[in-house]
């Protein structure tokens, strides 16, 4: 979108984003980002297959939105572009579909082109903004999306990075009351519910380093859908929603997968 700020890369500290590309082996991290992500590896080995898992679910719950109808997709917290990206999915389904994506962090930015190659034009749009400024979001994203009509949500892996203080259940209800009945919730989020000493050494860890992680309990996450329709199979450790709608990751049944994700209808 027009009226992009000049690209500043912080390679001083980790970053969400960057991290996570390390995690699924992109290479689009620098030696910080990795660093950080090799001190969480020996705190919990599993952290590769759940930055999987979490993205085989953002393709299947996109696939089962756009086979149920959904033609509009807003995207907070898309991160690196990572094959297949969300508008492929759903565009595959549903070519008209349109997919705004957003994000906070520079480096998405900075790949934002390639996020919307072999789309076509108007479709598929990237917005810099921060999820904490919801009337910012919801401005951008209007430019594309028609807010009159059903709308899914989706704010994968990125709530746990969004504190009580920055009143993460208040943007998300502020979000969803923009968009009209018929539109859908979409979270996946990081909680220490099965493992909580590592979950609390890794929160340590990556606060020393400047990054909120705001794991959250299975009461705290199904808090965030209060008011609307959950989907079956409800509220799930993420590989275990709708698995049929895609591959299995490898390794995900090897041991405790410590997230959430579910899929809500707002009626
Ligand atoms: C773990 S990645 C998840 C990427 C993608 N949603 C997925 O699940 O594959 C989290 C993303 O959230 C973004 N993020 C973190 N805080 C944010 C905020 N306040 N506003 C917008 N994006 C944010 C990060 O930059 C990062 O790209």
């Amino acid at each position: 979108m027009s009226g992009r700020p000049p690209v500043e890369i912080d390679t001083s500290k980790p970053h969400p984003a960057r991290m996570y590309d390390w995690y699924l082996g992109g290479k689009d991290n620098y030696p910080v980002d990795e660093a950080m992500g090799r001190q969480m590896l020996a705190l919990d080995p599993r952290v590769p297959v759940m930055a999987r898992v979490n993205r085989a679910f953002m393709q299947r719950s996109t696939r089962w939105l756009a086979r149920s109808g959904v033609r509009q997709f807003l995207d907070i917290g898309t991160g690196i572009p990572t094959e297949p990206n969300l508008h492929q999915i759903a565009q595959e389904v549903a070519p008209d579909a349109r997919v705004v994506y957003c994000d906070n962090d520079p480096i998405v930015l900075a790949h934002a082109a390639a996020l919307l190659r072999g789309t076509p034009e108007g479709r598929t749009e990237y917005l810099q903004a921060d999820v904490r400024d919801p009337d910012a979001v919801m401005e951008g994203a209007r430019k594309v999306l028609d807010l009159s009509r059903p709308v899914a949500l989706s704010l994968i892996a990125l709530l746990h990075f969004v504190s009580d203080q920055d009143g993460a259940h208040d943007l998300v209800r502020r979000l969803m009351a923009e968009l009209p009945s018929g539109s859908y919730l979409v979270v996946t989020h990081a909680t220490a519910d099965f493992t909580p000493e590592e979950s609390k050494a890794a929160t340590e860890k990556l606060k020393a380093a400047g990054v909120t992680l705001a794991l959250r309990s299975r009461e705290e996450f199904t808090r965030f859908f209060d008011g609307f329709e959950l989907v079956e199979p409800g509220v799930e450790v993420p590989h275990r929603w709708h698995p049929e709608l895609g591959e299995p990751v490898p390794g995900q049944e090897d041991g405790i997968i410590p997230g959430y994700g579910a899929v809500a209808r707002k009626v």
